[in-house]
This record gives structure tokens, C-alpha cells and sequence, in this order.
């Protein structure tokens, strides 16, 4: 359980995500939001370093770094990301009563699929047969996935955050997409940071926006071949992996009607009498 090895502080807040929804994007926007009092727009850490080597990895730390040591170090608030399920925590984090926080980013499942398919294809080992996209399909839609079925997923973090909306924000890739400035501003909100009248007329919401768009961020020396490199306990992948395409959609190019379907109609039966909509009628 992760409270053996964690100790967890009030301040914490994590990121949390199915793989392939948008942590890297909500790295760079929770980081350049924490810490906008900290560093020029023009010389940001996030130009030379990508968001990943300064927003730790509470799965690769915990499974590397036994007893988690380096995590006492970092400024607060201390900022995490995850793909831990919301029943992996422990009470004590989720409870309302617990002070930390978890931001939690979505995205259709259908693009999920697309996005997830081709990372796993770049970084699976030589050695085994590759993965067909039929084969992804079926086990996407059967649930079968590292951090268990991805409607699950969505929906635990979803309850939560209808239960206890000031302890889970839950954002959707597409709003972030769709109206940038709007979602960081509830972000910072939520993180207890709002952006000032002052900043908001000073453009500090669009410098953030800008700083962590998907041209800036892929287009970065770290993020190009032979950059930077984020190790997981029997599993290296390189920065680079993180960009593809940045887009709302592209499963148009991929899934039959017949397989937009069926993964509609999971979504529907999944989600039906909960309030929450994702992918449907795109
Ligand atoms: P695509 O494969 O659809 O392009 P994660 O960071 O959770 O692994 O998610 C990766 C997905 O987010 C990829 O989607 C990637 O291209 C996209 N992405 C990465 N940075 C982004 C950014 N700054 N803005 C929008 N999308 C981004």
C-alpha cells in the first residue's frame, strides 16, 4: 500500500490520470502555476528541463526509490502525478477529512485508445510481437489495462470530486483544449493560488497557457530525439514519447462506426445516472 512507503502532507497535491490523458500538459500547467512567482516566462525550468524531471512520478519514485527520501526535499506544495486508481489511496489521503488534493484530467475514451495504442507500440521491447490495433481495441474495451478498466477509473475520481468538489477537481483534456485560459484559472483556483486581477490584466494566464501549449512543449531540445529520458522500474522511455499529436479526435482516422459504437455505448452503460458525459455525440 502506498501509505508504507509515502507519508503524505497536508499540502500535497497530485495529479492524478489514466495514461495518455494529459499529465504531461497538467505537469507543465500545475508546476508554472505553483511556482509563477519563481521564474521569468523567458528562462523557465520547463525550457530546459520538460515538466517531467521537476513534477516527481509518485509510481516510478515509490517502485525506484524505497524509502522515498527525496520527496522530503521539494518545495511546498509538493506536487505529484499518478495513475494510481482513487481506491488505491489510502482513507486517510481521500477522506474529505485529509487535507491534500487531487487534480484528476480525463479525456474520450476514444482518443485514449488511439494515443495509448501508439506509446505502447513505440515503447514495447524489440523482442516481443507487436501489438495489432484490433488487439488494443479488444482489451481496451474489455477493461484490461495497466491501471484497470479506464470507465472505472474516470468514475471513481468523478464520484469523488462530486462528493468533495474543494478536495478533487476533475478537468476534462478537451475544456483544456477548447478554452485554456478558462480551466487554468479554475486550476489555480482550486490549487489555492487564484491568479490576482493584477496578473490576469498582466497576462500571466496566457504566458502559462503559452509556456505549456503542445507546439512549445514537444518543440523542446529535452523533448526531441536523444533528450531527456523518465525510468520506470523495467522500463525506460524517452521524453519525446510523451508528444504525438496534441489533437481532440483523431480516433476519426482509426475507429469503424462499429467501434465507435461499441465503445459509445460502454461509455453510456458506464456512466448512465452519474451526471458525467465524455466523448459522446463528437
Ligand atoms: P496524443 O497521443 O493524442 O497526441 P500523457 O501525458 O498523459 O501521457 O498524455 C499524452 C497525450 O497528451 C498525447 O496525446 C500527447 O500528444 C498529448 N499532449 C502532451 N502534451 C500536450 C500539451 N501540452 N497539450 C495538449 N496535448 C498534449
Amino acid at each position: 500500500m502506498i501509505h508504507d512507503y509515502f507519508h503524505p502532507l497536508s499540502t500535497d497535491i497530485f495529479l492524478t490520470a489514466f495514461m495518455r490523458c494529459g499529465t504531461t500538459w497538467l505537469r507543465a500547467l500545475m508546476f508554472a502555476t505553483a511556482n509563477r512567482h519563481l521564474y521569468k516566462f523567458s528562462d523557465h525550468p520547463i525550457h530546459h528541463t520538460g515538466p517531467h524531471a521537476i513534477f516527481p512520478s509518485l509510481d516510478s519514485k515509490i517502485l525506484l526509490e524505497y524509502p522515498v527520501s527525496t520527496f522530503d526535499r521539494l518545495p511546498s506544495p509538493r506536487l505529484f502525478a499518478t495513475h494510481f486508481a482513487h481506491s488505491l489511496f489510502p482513507i486517510s489521503m481521500t477522506s474529505p477529512l485529509s487535507a491534500c488534493k487531487f487534480v484528476y484530467v480525463c479525456r474520450d475514451p476514444k482518443d485514449v485508445l488511439i494515443s495509448k495504442w501508439h506509446f505502447m507500440c513505440k515503447i514495447r521491447s524489440e523482442e516481443l510481437t507487436p501489438i495489432s490495433f484490433n488487439e488494443a481495441y479488444e482489451l481496451f474495451c474489455n477493461g484490461v489495462s495497466e491501471f484497470g478498466p479506464y470507465w472505472d477509473h474516470v468514475l471513481e475520481y468523478w464520484k469523488a470530486s462530486q462528493e468533495s468538489p474543494e478536495k478533487v477537481l476533475f478537468l476534462k483534456y478537451e475544456d483544456i483544449k477548447r478554452e485554456p485560459s478558462v480551466e487554468l484559472k479554475k486550476l489555480a483556483a482550486f490549487m489555492g493560488m487564484p491568479f490576482t486581477a493584477e496578473e490576469e490584466k498582466g497576462g500571466v494566464v496566457e504566458e502559462i497557457v503559452k509556456l505549456c501549449s503542445f507546439e512549445n512543449l514537444s518543440n523542446l531540445e529535452v523533448h526531441k530525439e536523444g533528450g531527456g529520458v523518465q525510468t520506470f522500474t523495467q522500463l525506460v522511455v524517452e521524453y519525446k514519447n510523451y508528444f504525438r499529436k496534441g489533437t481532440v479526435g483523431d480516433w476519426k482516422n482509426y475507429l469503424t462506426e462499429e467501434m465507435r459504437e461499441r465503445i459509445d455505448s460502454i461509455t453510456e452503460a458506464k456512466f448512465k445516472g452519474s451526471g458525467l458525459t465524455l466523448g459522446l455525440g463528437l
